[in-house]
């Protein structure tokens, strides 16, 4: 690893402290862009396809063409993971963002900008061990955000104030309900286990897609394990027998307690260790080379 990390921005790779942006950048000043997270496990990107695919998409929500082919950007992250980890090998995660550029300020798309592109890859952090040994806190929480969740946005200050309010409590994360149903944690999807089927929200604007909520239902899938998209009421979480939170850089988190009351009998159930061990060897495999 560099001192000085290696970033890419706008066609160039640099050091991060000599990457800049002007102040009148749209995702400066109006959080105008969009944003990824993908990890690389031993330098291979997680489901990368997948994540290019939620990108256009994001981009046709808010108006904007995708700088990059998906060919250009798998070659501008893979160069950036091998600039930065060591040739590659250390599990990374990449953040990306396109705003949609540079111009005088005016709510209006400004006519004839480039959009700015930048990408940047740091060290995957471990997931703490504390989580499969006792889970974690999770608090419900009031669904503040627009009508629009699907789009990964920059603009992510409900969420941070949500999340922000779980810290407060002493949690871990938030789970956010909208008119008495759950859609999703600040920065994670929500599964329950009820009677042994895994249970999630089915996508829709209310929620991002997460691309680790698919895998986990194409492993369910795979192996056997019953599994259904459904709404979950508030009661319904109360009453369930887990509750797990997923994300590209925490996996599988197992929620033992809601609202200071146990999640089913206060551990990680059997069947969040048994789609954890799914999950891991799916990772194993990936580090191998077999899937993307
Ligand atoms: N966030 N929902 C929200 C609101 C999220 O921000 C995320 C991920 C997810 C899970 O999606 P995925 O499995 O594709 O990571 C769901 C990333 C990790 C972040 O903002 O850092």
């Amino acid at each position: 690893m560099p001192d000085s990390p290696i970033v890419y921005l706008n066609g160039k790779f640099l050091p991060l402290d000599q990457a800049c942006v002007p102040v009148l950048d749209r995702g400066f000043i109006f959080g105008d862009g969009v944003y990824e997270v993908i990890p690389a496990y031993g330098g291979k990107l997680f489901r990368l396809a997948e994540h290019l695919l939620r990108l256009d998409h994001s981009l046709d929500g808010v108006r904007t063409a995708n700088p990059l082919t998906h060919a250009a950007w798998e070659k501008t992250l893979v160069d950036l993971i091998g600039k930065n980890a060591g040739g590659g090998n250390t599990d990374q995660y990449i953040y990306l963002q396109v705003t949609r550029g540079v111009a005088k300020r005016d709510h209006a798309f400004p006519k004839g900008v480039t959009p700015t592109v930048f990408a940047m890859s740091n060290p995957l952090p471990p997931i703490p061990e504390s989580y499969a040994a006792q889970g974690i806190a999770a608090v419900t929480l009031d669904d503040i955000r627009w009508k629009y969740c699907h789009i990964k946005a920059i603009t992510l200050l409900p969420n941070i104030l949500l999340r922000q309010e779980a810290v407060d409590k002493g949690a871990t994360e938030a789970i956010l309900v909208r008119d008495g149903e759950v859609t999703e944690g600040a920065a994670s999807n929500v599964f329950i286990v009820k009677n042994n089927t895994v249970i999630t929200p089915p996508k829709s604007p209310r929620l991002l897609p997460g691309i680790t909520r698919d895998l986990i239902l194409e492993l369910a899938a795979q192996h056997g394990i019953a599994w259904r998209e459904a709404a979950i009421s508030e009661r319904a979480l109360r009453e369930a027998d887990e509750v797990w939170l997923t994300s590209s850089t925490k996996e599988i988190m197992p929620v033992t307690r809601l609202d200071d009351a146990r999640v089913g009998n206060g551990k990680p159930g059997p069947m969040w260790q048994r789609m954890t061990t799914l999950f891991q060897d799916y990772k194993r495999t990936l580090r191998g080379g077999s899937h993307a």
